[in-house]
């Protein structure tokens, strides 16, 4: 499968809403949490994956800010996971030349949560490999009001005037930023909508609903197969068919 993808046509940045750990739990009579300790299982294949075909840019809707309504045994479980899973998979991903990142409103996390995923983003800072974001108590309105409140402080102190305010700028304000905006949107669990995640950045991105995995099951297979399918897409930024093909000869 890894033969027949395009290593020049790869997706720079690719995000994923890792849905469907409660439904797969439930399937075997098991409680949800039992679904998102199976969840990393899936984290890591797909990390592996990308490692392996040479994506830049991995980013997992890990925790959104709609999230902190779910039942507080739940919310602590996956809290939990979180530490355990940094603590364990760290080491690991520094190995492989991993930089781990975080974006969201962490100042909601619990300190432990807290401070292992500051110290996880400290010790991969250096690395030039496949850069990991983990989207925790995170939403993407969360992110476009953030980016509002900086350029507004900005305009306020005299250091940008409202002229000066335009799409490519305000990129720059986005909890993402540097990273490039996502390519391919991948969407676990048999649900078709984006959850509030990366809004402004996923503004051109291709859509990849899977409607028979629960996200515990998916593996690199899935991942290798998802990049397959965006590669038959045919992106065209509001042009015609036409104009990409004439710029493709050229
Ligand atoms: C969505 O499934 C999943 C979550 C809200 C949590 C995802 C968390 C993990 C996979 C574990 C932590 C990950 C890392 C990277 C450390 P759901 O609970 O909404 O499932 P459902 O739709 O079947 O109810």
């Amino acid at each position: 499968m890894i033969e027949s993808i395009d290593k020049n046509n790869l997706p720079r940045h690719i995000a994923v809403i890792m849905d469907g750990n409660g439904r797969w739990a439930k399937k075997q009579g098991a409680m949800r949490i039992f679904g998102h300790h199976h969840g990393i299982t899936a984290v890591r294949d797909t990390v592996k994956a990308c490692g392996e075909l040479g994506v830049g840019y991995l980013t997992l809707y890990t925790f959104s800010t709609e999230n902190w309504s779910r039942p507080k045994a739940e919310v602590d479980g996956i809290m939990n996971l979180l530490v355990k899973t940094i603590t364990d998979e760290v080491p690991e991903l520094h190995k492989s030349n991993v930089r781990l990142k975080c974006i969201g409103d962490l100042s909601q996390l619990p300190k432990n949560a807290r401070e292992s995923m500051i110290k996880g983003i400290e010790d991969t800072k250096n690395n030039t490999g496949l850069v990991l974001t983990l989207a925790l108590s995170y939403s993407g309105k969360w992110d476009i009001i953030q980016a509002v409140k900086k350029i507004a402080e900005e305009v306020k102190t005299q250091n940008l005037e409202i002229d000066q305010i335009n799409e490519a700028m305000f990129g720059n304000y986005l909890s993402t930023s540097p990273d490039p905006e996502v390519d391919l949107l991948i969407r676990t669990g048999g649900d078709h909508r984006i959850s509030n995640y990366l809004l402004w950045q996923s503004a051109y991105a291709e859509l990849l609903f899977l409607d028979d995995i629960f996200w515990p099951d998916f593996r690199k297979q899935h991942l290798f197969e998802a990049v397959l399918s965006y590669q038959h897409r045919e992106r065209r930024f509001g042009k015609t068919g036409e104009q990409i093909k004439e710029k493709q000869i050229k």
